[in-house]
């Protein structure tokens, strides 16, 4: 296992009935800036649940932050921090708007004159303006991480952000939201978490046994509940191992002490800057091809996922490797998802060539756990998504 230091400050309030209690969590004198997306929350009753638990507080509200929340848009609301001289933000939706809450949060205290530098120049947020969450869609993992990715329109490009200073306060984690969530968005969730966990799984052993067991096992709980949820979203038992799921995939307990990939994720990013693809799908867009290719040095750990998660028994090291690949794929598949490139737009030649060129300038020299995937083998894995 490898050295690893673990902190994580975030507070979860999980379960049914949550949602009042967010008001114990905010600081009694907080002037707070409520954010929320295009409107679900009006729709679904989580926007009366909130704005009862903060009646005691004098708050302000931001809506219309969108899927992929835009700088452009989150600009806006910066300048509402900056006159009403905010103290504390309260992002209630899914990854959107939590990501645009904490790209709030870090340029509320930026010192430089461009906000863009935070997301351009990869210098780690250390301290950020407090917020909270409520989540209202389960996938990412950003309600007890501290990552973000913010959407530039203008120049189609979609950038990472983070550091210590962006953990949540706090985040509520009501099971009943799930109940108001379209089918594919579900779907989303499901294939988000499922490949945050291979992200940080599907690499080389470090001997990491309780870790490997910790990604496994959230694996499993994804497929077993999958076809519940994605049936009867109201499922409470369902809904709640889903949510959990989805958490504890992304909050850093799996990643530590153990190498992680995460090329599938900086390919992906650039299939919805480019094209629109919700997250979730560009990464099973990217998936079945990048571990394809990178077969040779991934084999061990792919046959212990295809063993251990799919119960394959019979072959050879490679053969059990495949056949898990294979089972990812029917995995995104049986989830409603369409999992080549050329399923979601017919403009797609010229992807590979496009995409390894930005990353070429933007330095990127090697991505995935050996720093060895370059521009060439990235250009060649979007290839074979086609
Ligand atoms: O905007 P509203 O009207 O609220 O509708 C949203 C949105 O259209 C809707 N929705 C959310 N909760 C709902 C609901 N509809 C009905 N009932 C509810 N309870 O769902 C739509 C999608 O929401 P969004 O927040 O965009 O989805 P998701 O949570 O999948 O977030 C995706 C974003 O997170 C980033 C992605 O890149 C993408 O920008 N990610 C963030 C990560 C992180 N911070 O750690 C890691 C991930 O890998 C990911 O990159
Ligand atoms: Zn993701």
């Amino acid at each position: 296992m490898n050295n690893f230091e673990f902190k994580n400050p975030t507070k979860i309030l999980f379960g049914k009935g949550q949602i009042e209690n967010l008001s114990k969590e905010i600081p009694k004198n907080a002037k707070v800036l409520m954010l929320f997306g295009g409107g679900s929350i009006k729709k679904n009753g989580i926007y009366e649940q909130v704005s009862a638990a903060l009646s005691n507080f004098e708050v302000i509200e931001f809506g219309g932050i969108p899927a992929n929340p835009e700088y452009e848009v989150l600009m806006e609301a910066l300048d509402i921090i900056n006159a009403e001289n905010i103290t504390f933000l309260l992002a209630v939706g899914g990854g959107s708007v939590i990501d645009g809450t904490k790209f709030l949060s870090s340029a509320a205290l930026y010192k430089g004159d461009n906000p863009w530098d935070i997301l351009t120049k990869n210098e780690p947020t250390l301290k950020g303006m407090p917020f909270g969450t409520v989540l209202t869609l389960p996938a990412t993992g950003s309600e007890m991480n501290s990552g973000a990715v913010i959407t530039r329109r203008e120049t189609k490009e979609k950038r990472i952000m983070g550091g210590p200073g962006l953990f949540p306060v706090f985040s509520v984690l009501d099971p009943e939201v799930i109940a108001s969530i379209p089918q594919h968005q579900i779907a989303n969730g499901l294939a988000d978490a499922f490949t945050h966990v291979l992200e940080q799984y599907m690499t080389y052993s470090v001997d990491a046994k309780l870790q490997d067991r910790f990604a496994e096992s959230i694996l499993q709980t994804l497929i077993e509940v999958a076809p519940v949820i994605l049936k009867n979203t109201s499922d409470y038992k369902a809904a709640s191992n889903f949510m959990w799921s989805c958490t504890m995939a992304l909050n850093g307990l799996i990643q530590k002490g153990v190498p992680s990939d995460w090329a599938i994720h900086m390919m992906g990013h650039e299939l919805t800057a480019l094209f629109g693809i919700d997250h979730a799908r560009t990464l099973a867009i990217i998936a079945g091809s990048h571990y394809t290719y990178n077969l040779a040095t991934k084999k061990e750990k792919l046959a212990q996922y295809a063993e251990r998660v799919w119960n394959i028994t019979e072959g050879t090291i490679e053969e059990k490797a495949k056949a898990g690949i294979e089972k990812t794929t029917e995995f995104f598949q049986s989830l409603g998802i369409k999992t080549t490139l050329s399923e979601y737009t017919e403009d797609y030649k010229g992807t590979a060539q496009l995409i390894s060129k930005r990353f070429e300038e933007r330095g990127w020299k090697g991505l995935g756990e050996h720093g060895k995937v370059t521009p060439s083998d990235v250009e060649k894995i979007v290839e074979m998504s086609y």
